[in-house]
């Protein structure tokens, strides 16, 4: 069990020249603007956000990064993943043409994951690359999106289909930013904690069942380890797989469950982090049937993630679109994941908590009886 909320507040992703620090902070934006003018002393900073996250913290920002002596310009777009495609990324690259951002410019993107992804896809391309910072602000992008280096934008024809690895050299995260992120959202990120400690660390998933409430309700030393842990988990599977050939594909337990469902609400009705909780539920259930998981082990997943099934399913549209889903239409949806490859659909099975693997071919049966399983938890809260 962890106890040891270790005081350290940095660490480094180690790829080599591609390495870079990631720093955990509260409330000190003064230590961003010396960092940047520090790391980068003669670059102007483009920082790419969101009108939602603008309103809230440009008027806080701007003076210091200005005591501070930075060159610095905002490039706020809409809110929202339907915003995140090659559109708003021209929009992007027009502010920073118009405005003589060139090589030496720094991009830093200063958002929840849309910001991230889309802003990194921008670094990445803008005169064929420019260095990119991340500022993280939601749950899910702190732990998550904003360290591995993958960026990208949407495409009509499927999510995330336009992009690279393209390595922050800065992480940045301050975790004052969460004070006004709606509890869904933090729900969202709290899944992925969750999927960490699932796939790589036994002891981290039990820290974050039993810490839940603190980590929810913004304890700062709860938020931080939780932060930092998973960060290092991600970081270590990123170092010895950058380019997802293989062991990186872990980081997508319950994903191809979460997707389907996810895309079957259109993207609209249920969040990424929502439908990953729900796909993660499944493919234990899974990993129990094909005789990996022990009784124990399923039970402690069960118990740790069920509350947070029904919380999520007290809305009333994701409620009304989990009871009627069919599972002719999510082994369907199942196989056009952009990750199956030539027909067959890996899957993330878990040996035991703390321990993933990737099985090469999804069992068809199996997985129907694991919806059938789902779709009973789904039942017994609608009924309750
Ligand atoms: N690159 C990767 O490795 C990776 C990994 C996971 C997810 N993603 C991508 O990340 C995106 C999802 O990220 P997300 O869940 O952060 O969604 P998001 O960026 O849409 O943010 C969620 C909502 O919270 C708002 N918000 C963000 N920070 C806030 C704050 N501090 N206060 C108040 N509101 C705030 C946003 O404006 C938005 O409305 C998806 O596009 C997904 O594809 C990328
Ligand atoms: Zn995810």
């Amino acid at each position: 069990m962890y106890n040891d909320q270790r005081r350290m507040n940095s660490f480094t992703v180690n790829l080599g020249q591609r390495s870079y620090p990631i720093y955990f902070v509260l409330d000190d934006m003064d230590r961003l603007a010396e960092l940047l003018k520090n790391r980068f002393p003669k670059s102007r900073v483009f920082l790419v956000t969101n009108e939602a996250v603008s309103a809230i913290y440009r008027s806080k920002i701007e003076p210091i990064l200005s005591l501070h002596g930075l060159d610095f310009r905002f490039i706020a777009i809409p809110d929202g993943e339907d915003h995140k495609n090659l559109v708003t990324a021209d929009r992007i690259f027009y502010e920073l043409i118009q405005n003589y951002a060139d090589r030496q410019s720094v991009i830093v993107g200063f958002g929840g994951g849309v910001i991230g992804d889309i802003a990194g896809y921008a670094a990445a391309s803008y005169m064929r690359g420019v260095p990119f910072v991340q500022m993280p602000t939601s749950l899910l992008a702190m732990v998550d999106s904003s360290v591995g280096g993958k960026v990208a934008v949407n495409h009509a024809l499927g999510k995330n289909l336009i992009g690279a690895f393209y390595q922050p050299k800065v992480v940045f995260i301050d975790q004052v930013f969460l004070r006004t992120l709606p509890r869904r959202e933090m729900i969202c990120g709290f899944a992925e904690i969750l999927k960490y400690g699932l796939i790589l660390d036994n002891d981290f998933f039990e820290w974050a069942v039993i810490n839940q409430k603190n980590i929810l309700s913004l304890d700062k030393n709860s938020v931080e380890f939780a932060i930092r842990r998973s960060c290092e988990l991600k970081s270590q599977v990123v170092e010895k797989d950058e380019k997802e050939n293989d062991l990186r594909r872990i980081l997508n337990f319950g994903h191809t469950w979460g997707h389907a469902f996810e895309n079957l609400g259109s993207y609209r009705i249920l969040k990424h982090g929502e439908a990953v909780l729900f796909g993660m539920l499944a493919a234990a259930q899974l990993s129990w049937v094909t005789y990996r998981l022990n009784d124990k082990n399923f039970e402690q997943i069960e118990s740790g993630l069920l509350p947070f099934l029904h919380e999520i399913m007290s809305n009333r549209e994701i409620k009304d679109l989990m009871t009627s889903l069919k599972w002719k239409d999510i082994w369907v949806k199942m196989q056009s994941d952009k990750k199956a490859q030539q027909q067959n659909l890996r899957w993330i099975a878990l040996n035991r908590i703390g321990e993933a693997v990737v099985e090469e071919s999804i069992p068809q049966e199996k997985a129907e009886k694991s919806f059938a399983y789902l779709q009973k938890l789904i039942q017994q809260h609608a009924e309750a």
